[in-house]
């Protein structure tokens, strides 16, 4: 399914920006360009990166170390 319409961008190659180390939006944009454009996919993007949570994207992680950032 086509997620990022102004670059083509499927789910399957956001998985793939996932798998390769991709923890933010900003991440997948710079894999793929997915989210780079108007920005409208931007949400969903984040909604896929987080389903794939199990690899690389770790959501909870980056708001403990803002907070706390003597941990
Ligand atoms: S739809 Fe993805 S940047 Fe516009």
């Amino acid at each position: 399914m086509i997620v990022c319409h102004c670059h083509v961008v499927s789910d399957r190659e956001i998985r793939r920006a996932g798998r390769a180390g991709a923890t933010s939006v900003g991440d997948v944009a710079r894999q793929c360009r997915a989210a780079s454009g108007c920005g409208g996919c931007a949400e969903t993007v984040e909604e896929i990166l987080s389903e794939s949570e199990g690899e690389a994207y770790s959501r909870d992680a980056l708001p403990l170390l803002q907070v706390h950032p003597e941990i």
